[in-house]
């Protein structure tokens, strides 16, 4: 099938798209606001963006609570969320209104980060305290802003549990991560297998 994906008709009972761009990690978002409030939100629209120096980003379908923290803060967490923790980071996304504490209704525990002022989840399998690098509002063809919010950061400093780690690589089958498939869909890999680079 092909569809015009503008005017949307593909026909089918739910909207596919984010069932094609998955499974797709999802950074789990701690925060703080100018006032002191603790945050904590999942974002799917995450990804790693570069890794010399390490950036990252999430994206936001309107100006939520994380987004606004991290202009007022200039900081935010990444927290993994590992199978463990899945119940929890679905709590996490409720909409509860500005200043509530995720970490508490989710019945989490937070702690300090190591460089940066924001708040991370104990017991989330790697954390990373990031620096807010940019806030983007991206546009359509048009010139329009659709409402999305694009936080882009710099990975200043990284948490590892020491029980993922197997023969000095993070194990898949430890870290058990969640991402985020279409729909109420999520996955955790089961099955892991290497292709060597080609050489010339
Ligand atoms: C697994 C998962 C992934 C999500 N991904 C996004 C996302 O990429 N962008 C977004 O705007 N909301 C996303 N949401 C919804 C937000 O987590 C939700 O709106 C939350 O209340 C935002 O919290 P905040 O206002 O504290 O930032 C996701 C929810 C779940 C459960």
């Amino acid at each position: 099938m092909f569809y015009n994906s503008n005017e949307n008709q593909h026909g089918l009972a739910h909207d596919p798209f984010k069932a094609i761009v998955a499974p797709r990690p999802i950074g789990w978002i701690g925060s703080k606001g100018a006032d002191g409030s603790l945050n904590l939100a999942p974002y799917s629209f995450f990804n790693a963006i570069a890794d010399d120096p390490k950036l990252v980003m999430f994206a936001s379908g309107g100006k939520k609570d994380s987004v606004r923290n991290c202009e007022e803060t200039g900081v935010f967490s990444v927290n993994m969320v590992g199978f463990s923790q899945v119940d929890a980071m679905n709590q996490s996304s409720a909409p509860y209104d500005h200043g509530v504490d995720e970490f508490e209704k989710s019945g989490l525990t937070s702690r300090q980060c190591e460089l940066i002022d924001a708040p991370l989840v104990v017991g989330a399998f790697a954390v990373l305290e990031c620096k807010v690098t940019d806030i983007i509002r991206p546009k359509t063809i048009d010139g329009e802003h659709p409402g999305a919010y694009l936080v882009t950061g710099q990975v200043m400093g990284i948490h590892i549990q020491d029980d993922v780690i197997v023969d000095g690589r993070i194990s898949a089958d430890k870290t058990q991560t969640v991402s985020r498939l279409g729909y109420m869909d999520y996955a955790v890999v089961k099955d892991v297998f290497e292709i060597k680079r080609p050489k010339l």
